[in-house]
């Protein structure tokens, strides 16, 4: 077989699972889902990657392997604005990805069936694409990656999410287990479903494989659709921090930062020793990432963003520019107006009095009701107990987003 018939091979195998399983199976709603997540946000993205809320929010929005739609319904009911388009390799998965937007009534989306090796099909560029738990299935991800890169527009932004090799070995001895005894069954995944579950019942108690599906996955595995995604695919790459660099150094574009900066962090780790602490952070920034990587075998993906330069930088280190912006509150927190309330990664935080009502003063000015004329970070502090220094703070935080003005 030579290669492109290889890869035509297994990209069938990998349509014929979410044919069988189209993923992830969650219900249709008739009304805009609730909640938010702020990677599938416009404005947090690009205030994410640049530190500035975007000047326009009409763009255009690839959805790469949308799967059953479920970010695409997300997407486009939060960006009303954008023009937003889903691809997928699995008829099955582009038909309910259909039904579930015209279902909650997302007008500005559509949907069609197409191989991400194939987006040259697509007239264009798009400012933003979404592609979250699907090059890792491809034959050869870094060709699907460098096939996104040139839909890419200048200064747009791609969202990834890959598998972690470290904190799925249970997951990849499995697989390996369940193909072993499907032998020539291969390829008949709701056997594969069986088998699976099968071995997992036969397990004796303390098995390691059988105690972290039981810890760690079964809840959402219940599902068979899950339970075959995780055990029964065909075509699986699992990154490591190493790898995962050669892949994005290879595609051309630039990394931007995890999308979970959290995870990253060392402090998490090694805080009880402050001396050991700031040792390891004198490390170079990828062997940081390396250390994290090592000690914490829990982590089961990689999330990320890459972008195509040019695009801005603002660090608001500089008060003028910080002062001439204009602050809009992040939308995506739950429990508003309160000082009590959930932020963007659905942390519950507590904001101080002068942080709840720098955000009142900027849902009066600046919100999407606002009767006010637009106020400044300037003009708001100087209404309020706000300094500069807490509305970097909040911006930091990704409680506000800021506009900058025309002549920052
Ligand atoms: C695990 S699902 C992820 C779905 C969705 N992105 C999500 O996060 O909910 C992987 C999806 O990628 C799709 N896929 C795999 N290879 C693809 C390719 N070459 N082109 C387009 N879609 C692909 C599969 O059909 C499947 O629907």
């Amino acid at each position: 077989m030579d290669d492109s018939t290889k890869t035509q091979a297994v990209s069938d195998a990998v349509a014929s699972l979410y044919n069988t399983y189209p993923f992830p199976p969650e219900p249709i709603l008739d009304e805009a889902p609730p909640g938010y997540n702020w990677r599938w946000y416009w404005p947090t993205v690009h205030s994410f990657c640049t530190g500035a809320a975007p000047a326009s929010n009409t763009v255009r929005v690839l959805d790469a392997g949308c799967g059953t739609g479920v970010s695409t319904e997300y997407i486009s009911h939060l960006n009303p604005d954008a023009e937003v388009l889903g691809i997928d390799l699995s008829e099955r998965a582009i038909a309910t990805a259909t039904q579930r937007c015209q279902s909650s009534g997302a007008t500005n989306v559509q949907f069609r069936q197409l191989s991400i090796y194939d987006v040259d099909q697509i007239e264009g560029e798009f400012e933003w694409i979404n592609c979250v738990g699907v090059i890792h299935h491809m034959p050869d991800p870094l060709k699907g990656l460098q096939a996104l890169a040139t839909k890419l527009a200048p200064g747009g932004f791609i969202h990834l999410f890959v598998y972690a090799a470290i904190g799925r070995a249970e997951i990849s001895l499995m697989q390996r287990a369940i193909a072993l005894v499907q032998g020539s069954q291969r390829g008949d995944y709701r056997d594969g479903v069986q088998v699976g579950r099968q071995i997992f019942a036969s397990l004796p108690e303390g098995n390691r494989l059988k105690q972290r599906e039981r810890d760690r996955w079964a809840m959402e595995n219940h599902r068979d659709e899950c339970f075959a995604d995780m055990y029964v695919h065909p075509q699986e790459v699992d990154y490591t921090l190493d790898s995962l660099f050669e892949l994005i150094d290879a595609s051309g574009l630039e990394f931007v930062g995890f999308s979970n900066p959290q995870v990253w962090q060392l402090d998490r780790l090694l805080a009880s020793d402050p001396a050991l602490l700031d040792r390891a952070q004198q490390l170079p920034e990828k062997d940081q990432y390396r250390l994290v990587e090592l000690l914490d075998p829990e982590i089961t993906h990689f999330e990320w963003f890459l972008a195509r330069p040019p695009y801005p930088r603002f660090s608001w280190d500089e008060d003028a520019a910080l002062l001439s912006a204009i602050p809009t509150r992040n939308p995506c927190m739950e429990g508003w107006p309160s000082q009590s309330i959930f932020d963007h990664n659905y942390q519950i935080i507590s904001l101080d009095k002068t942080e709840f009502e720098f955000l009142q003063a900027c849902d009066a000015h600046n919100g999407p009701n606002s009767e006010h004329s637009q106020a400044s970070v300037a003009e708001l502090v100087a209404h309020g107990e706000a300094s500069p220094e807490v509305v970097r703070q909040m911006q930091q935080r990704q409680l506000i987003l800021l506009e900058p003005s025309q002549q920052t």
